[in-house]
């Protein structure tokens, strides 16, 4: 699956508009949603806070709720993006040591790190259920909207939402 620029500007000025109109956790869920909605190859989306040695879950969108809610950042895929400050791409959740099972049908999962400057705040999480789902254009979009969401007031850069 390729996102084509067609595809992704205007979907990033979807995005930057769901950032002028909501703000905390209704901003990061209405994120997911639209993502979801959006892009059929993005079947759960969650976006994870850094909270010291753990990733917590503050939004998502997705058929099934996760148990992965609190990840301790030495561990699973997720852990890795944030350890490394880098975008993980798994081709074959199957062939990855690392992966924590979320669900069954997930074949392949992106992670990228929502960050300002060397410091990693949170992620993007994104599941899907075709091995090699994600590409370097997914990576490229979703590297634009975490750093949409890092500079957007209430969203992962100010700590923790309003619950
Ligand atoms: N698979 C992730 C855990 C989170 S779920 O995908 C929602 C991991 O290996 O870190």
């Amino acid at each position: 699956m390729t996102l084509s620029p067609r595809e992704s500007t205007p979907a990033l000025l979807q995005i930057d508009a769901i950032l002028t109109r909501l703000t905390g956790r209704q901003a990061l869920e209405e994120v997911c949603r639209f993502l979801r909605g959006s892009f059929r190859h993005y079947r759960w989306v969650g976006i994870y806070r850094v909270d010291g040695p753990t990733l917590v879950l503050d939004a998502w969108d997705g058929a099934q709720a996760t148990e992965h809610t609190r990840i301790p950042i030495e561990r699973g895929v997720c852990g890795r993006a944030a350890r490394e400050g880098r975008t993980v791409i798994v081709d074959d959740v199957r062939s990855d040591p690392e992966y924590l099972a979320c669900f069954l049908e997930t074949r392949a999962e992106i992670v990228v790190p929502i960050r300002d400057r060397d410091h990693v705040l949170g992620e993007i999480d994104i599941d899907g259920n075709s091995v090699g789902a994600y590409d370097g254009s997914d990576r490229r979009f979703l590297a634009a909207v975490a750093a949409m969401l890092c500079g957007a007031r209430g969203a992962a850069a100010a700590g923790p939402p309003p619950s």
